[in-house]
């Protein structure tokens, strides 16, 4: 019988294990789960003997692949696939795959969380702001930017997108602005929105040079990756205007600094909460277990991601 190892730091929601231990036993698969491990060397231990393994944001390096044989694929439940050496992967020929769309909701719904909160100055009891008729700009107009679009006309936002990737039809289609130079985006929105993934293209690509050029009363919002902000180029551009806020789903590097100067224009989940639902973790954690099955009884590679 083959093995699926679930192997997450930061667990899923126990109905999602459930639904994706039963899955497995359906198709003849055995499920095993390392949750809250503390070390790598557990993770090895676990893995030596996995078919399959399925991750989060789990850091999966070349030492993990190299001490299991008979690990044919690794499927990260989630989008965002930067915690796996993708090129160690295709050294060893393992399949990697993501499971793309299934926890955007979720991430969409706490950007929103978020936003309101900080326009509420932190639910602190003064006066705060609505946003009503204010500029969103999303960056990266995929899953969780479409999610993010709905949301805001919602609220009754003005809403804009930058993408190269997807086409101006696909934008408007769902009536929002679409933007076709980036710093146009941040020069036209008071608030942004990243969601662009963590890639040697856009790691640190977040700077000062662009922010600065954001309207009066500026936020940033980030429950994409920490690494995609110049943290240096955004403390020196809270310190010249101190209209600007940060808010980010996970801590940035250096967030005693942040907190210790700006203290109410900062807001940082203590552990990366966007995805952190119920009903994304079974969206995710489902997928994750059927496209491993599919992949073992049919070969399909679908949401194959290495080459
Ligand atoms: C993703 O890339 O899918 C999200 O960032 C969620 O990550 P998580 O599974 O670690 O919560």
């Amino acid at each position: 019988m083959k093995k699926i190892l679930v192997a997450t730091v930061k667990p899923f929601a126990s109905e999602a294990i459930r639904q994706m231990k039963n899955m497995a036993k359906d198709k003849g698969y055995q499920l095993e789960l390392l949750e809250k491990y503390n070390s790598v060397d557990e993770l090895k231990d676990a893995v030596a003997n996995a078919d399959a393994l399925i991750v989060r944001s789990d850091k999966i390096g070349k030492e993990i692949m190299e001490v299991a044989p008979h690990l044919k694929i690794i499927a990260r439940a989630g989008a965002g696939y930067d915690n796996i050496d993708l090129q160690a992967a295709t050294d060893k020929k393992i399949v990697v795959m993501n499971t793309p769309g299934q926890n955007s909701n979720a991430v969409a719904e706490l950007v929103f969380g978020m936003l309101v909160y900080m326009a509420r100055n932190k639910f602190n009891g003064t006066a705060g702001t609505e946003l009503k008729g204010k500029k969103l700009g999303i960056h990266a107009y995929g899953n969780v930017g479409k999610n993010v679009a709905r949301v805001a006309k919602g609220f009754k936002m003005d809403v804009y997108a930058h993408d190269p990737f997807v086409s101006s039809e696909i934008v408007e289609r769902d009536g929002i602005k679409d933007i076709e130079e980036r710093d146009d985006l941040y020069k036209t929105c008071q608030y942004v929105s990243l969601h662009i993934p963590a890639n040697p293209h856009t790691i640190k690509s977040i700077n000062y040079d662009l922010l600065k050029q954001m309207p009066e009363n500026a936020v940033l919002i980030n429950t994409a990756r920490k690494e995609v902000i110049d943290e240096d180029g955004l403390l020196q551009l809270m310190e010249e205007r101190p209209d600007f806020k940060y808010i980010s789903d996970i801590a940035p590097d250096k967030k005693d600094i942040f907190e210790q100067k700006f203290g109410e224009r900062v807001f940082f989940t203590p552990k990366k909460m966007g995805a952190q639902t119920a009903e994304a973790n079974i969206n995710a954690g489902v997928a994750a277990v059927k496209q491993i099955i599919d992949f073992f009884d049919k070969g399909i590679t679908t949401f194959k991601v290495n080459k």
